[in-house]
């Protein structure tokens, strides 16, 4: 007889749910399908030939300490590097502000077995990174959603969130996954002062800060917080920051970053050794070896101008063939449009019909804590090209009006 491995599973793993978007790239992963489902990079631009370049300069100067264990912390100079790009507007970052992951999604996985209890209460803006809410569910989050508008989270409705209690407050500030709205300036000092009055951590998760189309870029909630507390030492303040080089330069790489008070460091730091010891060495020598080189910010305003682009087709495609009675966003920067259908459509049964004509994209729904949004889809602009942007959208119109309109029959 063969074992009952689902009576051996943690109970932990009862929560653990599949995501929405991991199936659906299984299934558009080929070629045929028009993907506005993941958040994708655009292939077409991936710094291939500068990370072949980084790869073989790393082997060369640095070989045997490239193929080698190292510190959990993470490469030294990347970072060193890393404090300095982040220490602007009053934030004064060291390396001891720094640990290297592998990706950010592991920084949310590490400040989720470091932060979040049975029943905790984890503060989100509504809707929300849906792989957050995948990733501390496990470790027994509940989840109270703040509302979100154009100007981002609603800040005056979160002190009667944060009563009674809260743990943490997580947020992305810029360009929103999945809505792609801003936080404004105003909202993010008001923030920061709610968050202090409270005692509550942020969590300010900020992979698409830099691809910005148009507009001034805002201060981070981490530089907010320390030109308020105007420290003369490194950052000691409530903000955890996260980064990523993942659609600035290539998800591929997995490499990314948390910064924060040196003692949450220290902390993340053995949580991470009990992890996976450590990020590849050998990726952050070639990640430090390009952005030391400026390679990293020139690559940004070649991926920044092809994004606009790709918005500016898709919001024209959107124009000319979605009927009357849908709404979206128009975003300064990232990846994602937010679509929002007449109230009685649901984006599932869209999905649906858009799979057989193969195109993707994420219904809104869970994207919501609280599993609203059924007539609301997140388009990625970034990853299709300009003509199979017009295509795909081409085909989801005809997939909404027959959910509009069914033919029977
Ligand atoms: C808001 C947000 N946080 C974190 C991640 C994870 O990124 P990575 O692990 O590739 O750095 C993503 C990826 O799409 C994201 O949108």
């Amino acid at each position: 007889m063969s074992l009952m491995w689902e009576d051996r599973y943690s109970r932990r793993a009862d929560l653990i749910q599949g995501s929405a978007i991991r199936e659906l790239l299984k299934i558009t992963e080929k070629p045929e399908f028009i993907s506005f489902g993941g958040g994708m990079p655009a292939p077409e631009v991936f710094p291939v030939k500068a990370v072949e370049e980084a790869s073989e300069r790393v082997l060369a100067e640095h070989g045997p300490a490239a193929l080698q264990y190292s510190t959990t912390e993470g490469y030294r100079p990347l970072r060193r590097w890393i404090a300095t790009y982040l220490s602007r507007d009053g934030l004064r970052l060291d390396e001891n502000n720094i640990l290297v992951t592998s990706g950010s999604q592991q920084a949310l996985d590490l400040i989720g077995k470091l932060f979040v209890d049975a029943n905790d209460r984890i503060v989100v803006e509504s809707p929300t990174y849906l792989a957050t809410l995948q990733c501390w569910r496990p470790y027994g989050a509940t989840f109270a959603s703040v509302p979100s508008d154009q100007d981002g989270m609603v800040t005056d409705e979160l002190a009667p969130i944060l009563r009674p209690s809260a743990k943490l407050i997580y947020c992305v500030p810029n360009f929103q996954n999945p809505r792609g709205v801003t936080i404004s300036a105003p909202r993010r000092r008001e923030l920061v002062a709610v968050a202090r009055e409270f005692d509550v951590p942020i969590v300010e998760d900020d992979p698409y800060g830099s691809l910005r189309f148009e507009g001034e870029p805002l201060p981070s909630l981490m530089c907010i917080d320390a030109a308020q507390r105007r420290d003369d030492q490194a950052y000691d303040g409530n903000v955890i920051g996260l980064g990523s080089f993942s659609k600035v330069l290539a998800p591929g790489l997995r490499v990314g970053w948390i910064a924060a008070p040196p003692r949450v460091i220290e902390k993340l730091t053995l949580v991470k050794q009990a992890t996976d010891l450590h990020t590849s060495t050998f990726t952050q020598m070639v990640v430090h070896d390009i952005v030391s080189r400026g390679i990293m910010e020139r690559h940004i305003g070649v991926i920044v101008d092809e994004y606009r682009r790709r918005r500016d087709v898709m919001l024209a495609a959107l124009t000319e063939m979605f009927p009357q009675g849908t709404t979206w966003t128009h975003r300064q920067g990232g990846m994602f449009l937010w679509v929002t259908l007449p109230a009685n459509v649901d984006a599932s049964k869209v999905l649906e019909l858009a799979l057989e004509q193969k195109v993707a994209f994420v219904p809104g729904t869970p994207f919501h804590a609280d599993g609203a949004g059924r007539n609301t889809m997140r388009l990625n602009f970034s990853n299709a090209t300009p003509d199979r942007i017009r295509e795909g959208i081409r085909r989801l119109a005809a997939a909404i009006a027959e959910v509009l309109n069914p033919v029977s029959g």
